[in-house]
């Protein structure tokens, strides 16, 4: 297929500046600590003050993409944020970002959604914009953004978080994107929001099996009729969507053994090309849209030109889809790490006192 070069051209991220120790909340919840942090790999839950919502996150996000990109805001022909957090039914969430960054005129604007697969969806959509010749030279700026946060006391609240990752889709100097990818999809209730419910219903076990199973599909369908271990030899590192840090390494070790490998086999490729990819989630949270592409951010820094990685987005509901991308030129010197730094270094620490009056359970004292 010959198409137009296109890929990520520019990174931001913007992550929130209040977070929670989860051992912090294991307290509040007289829950063993060991769980949160040994069972589910958790170390921070990032947390929004109140009036933050995922559009100042995206904008926050989209304001450092642009800033480290060299074109203006009128090559922008396509702007696409994929989030769960949706202010508005029928407002996109993109339209609080194009008024925030001045963007009008002929402008192809919108939300897409499809649980924690909506920001890769709108990746894949800008760039297949791109790759057609239908963004005729223009380039996109493609946004995930998210607040994950569940009821007080649900299984899932040590999982919360919240961050943002815009990309912008041009030139590929920070990663090239193979046009080819391997989606999958099966009808689930596996997690879900009802319209009007503030907080998500979760089959807890049921996710863990629809995920795994969405893992083995999609590389079965990378490695195909060849040989696996030098399939994914070829690959520096494996980034997935990160519900919580331990989903990542049952995942690995679920597709190991698909594969007929040993535990210690499985083990070893986890190790050796997805444990570091998991640094910037272990203190964000689930960010839902924004996990992978945090993740994705964190395994291109200081890559040489050309090495690949791949990317494993999944959504509840359920989709999935795994991408092949190569580190482009600006890899090596991966400016977003300044966002991570700096937000990572000015946010505060929340006690449970100030988590629960967050939340709007403050106590009696
Ligand atoms: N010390 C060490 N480990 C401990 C422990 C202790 N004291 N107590 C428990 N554990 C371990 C358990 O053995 C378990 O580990 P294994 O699964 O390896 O056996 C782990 O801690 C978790 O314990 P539970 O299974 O008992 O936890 P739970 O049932 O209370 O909650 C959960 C787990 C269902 C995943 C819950 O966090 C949840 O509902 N999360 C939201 C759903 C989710 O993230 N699903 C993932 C796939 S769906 C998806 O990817 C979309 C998305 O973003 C949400």
């Amino acid at each position: 297929m010959t198409t137009t070069p296109a890929g990520i051209a520019s990174i931001g991220l913007q992550l929130p500046p209040l977070f929670m120790p989860v051992t912090e909340l294991a307290e509040l919840r007289s829950v063993d600590p060991n769980k949160y942090t040994k069972g589910l790999g958790c170390i921070d839950i990032a947390l929004c003050p109140s009036g933050d919502d995922a559009a100042t996150l995206a904008v926050g996000a989209a304001k450092r993409a642009l800033s480290r990109w060299n074109g203006s805001i009128e090559d922008i022909g396509l702007v696409a944020v994929g989030t769960e957090s949706a202010k508005d039914m029928s407002r996109p969430l993109s339209a609080w970002v194009a008024e925030e960054l001045g963007l009008s005129g002929t402008v192809r604007s919108y939300e897409v959604k499809h649980a924690c697969y909506g920001g890769t969806l709108a990746l894949r959509q800008a760039l297949e914009w791109k790759w057609s010749g239908a963004g005729a030279g223009k380039v996109a700026l493609v946004i995930a953004s998210d607040v994950a946060l569940y009821s007080p006391e649900d299984p899932g609240e040590p999982t919360q978080g919240a961050g943002a990752v815009a990309m912008i889709i041009g030139e590929p100097t920070v990663a090239h994107v193979a046009p080819v990818s391997f989606p999958f999809s099966s009808p689930a209730f596996d997690f879900w929001r009802p319209v009007g419910d503030a907080f998500p219903s979760v089959d807890g076990q049921l996710s863990l099996d629809c995920y795994k199973r969405a893992v083995t599909e999609c590389f079965g369908a990378l490695i195909g009729d060849r040989d696996a271990r030098s399939v994914l030899a070829e690959y520096q590192s494996m980034c997935f969507h990160v519900p919580f840090p331990k989903m990542v390494k049952k995942a690995v070790l679920h597709l190991g053994e698909h594969l007929g490998w040993s535990a210690q086999e499985a083990e070893r490729l986890y190790l050796e090309k997805v444990e570091d990819t998991l640094e910037w989630n272990r203190l964000v949270g689930n960010a839902y849209t924004a996990s992978l592409w945090i993740s994705v951010a964190r395994a291109l820094v200081g890559l040489e030109e050309g090495t690949p990685i791949t990317a494993f987005s999944y959504g509840s509901g359920y989709g999935a889809e795994l991408l092949h991308l190569t580190a482009g030129p600006a890899a090596a010197a991966a400016p977003w790490v300044s966002d991570v730094d700096e937000d990572l270094r000015s946010r505060k620490p929340l006690d449970m006192w100030g988590y629960e009056t967050l939340r709007g359970h403050a106590r009696a004292s």
